[in-house]
């Protein structure tokens, strides 16, 4: 069993479409093990991208995840974070397969309605940012 971090960003929060999306993990055996609703300040949001301080689109990303609310969800599951990056499709939603969410739901390679952990080692810095343990009840 292997478990990642999703977060439904702030344009599919706009949207309406949470349920949708979270249908789409749990129809393709991927289980709900915590989630919330938060909103983050662009410091949050900062952390959280650490990793591509150094890309031009650093603040405009942090700008956007601190727009409005996002939904954060840690999932489990055989090849967790494979499988939700199946289903997430291309980080560009013009390069993402027909069928994946980002093609569906996405606007644009920011404002791309997910994120998913990209490995196990993201994984274990990204889940503990927003859930403590005693958040992990399912
Ligand atoms: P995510 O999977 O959350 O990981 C990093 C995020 O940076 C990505 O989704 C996009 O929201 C954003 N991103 C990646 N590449 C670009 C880009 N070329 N221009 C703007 N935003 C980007």
């Amino acid at each position: 069993m292997e478990q990642t971090l999703s977060i439904i960003k702030p344009d599919a929060v706009k949207k309406n479409v949470i349920g949708e999306i979270v249908k789409r993990f749990e129809s393709n055996g991927l289980k709900i093990k915590a989630m919330k609703m938060i909103k983050m300040s662009q410091k949050d949001a900062e952390g959280f991208y650490y990793v591509h301080r150094e890309r031009p689109f650093y603040k405009s990303l942090a700008e956007f995840m601190s727009s409005g609310p996002v939904v954060v969800i840690v999932l489990e599951g055989k090849d967790a974070i494979k499988k939700n990056r199946d289903l997430m499709g291309a980080t560009d939603p013009k390069k993402a397969d027909k069928g994946t969410i980002r093609a569906d739901f996405a606007d644009n390679i920011e404002q791309n309605a997910v994120h998913g952990s990209d490995s196990v080692e993201s994984a274990k810095f990204e889940i503990p940012f927003f859930f403590s343990s005693m958040e992990m009840v399912n």
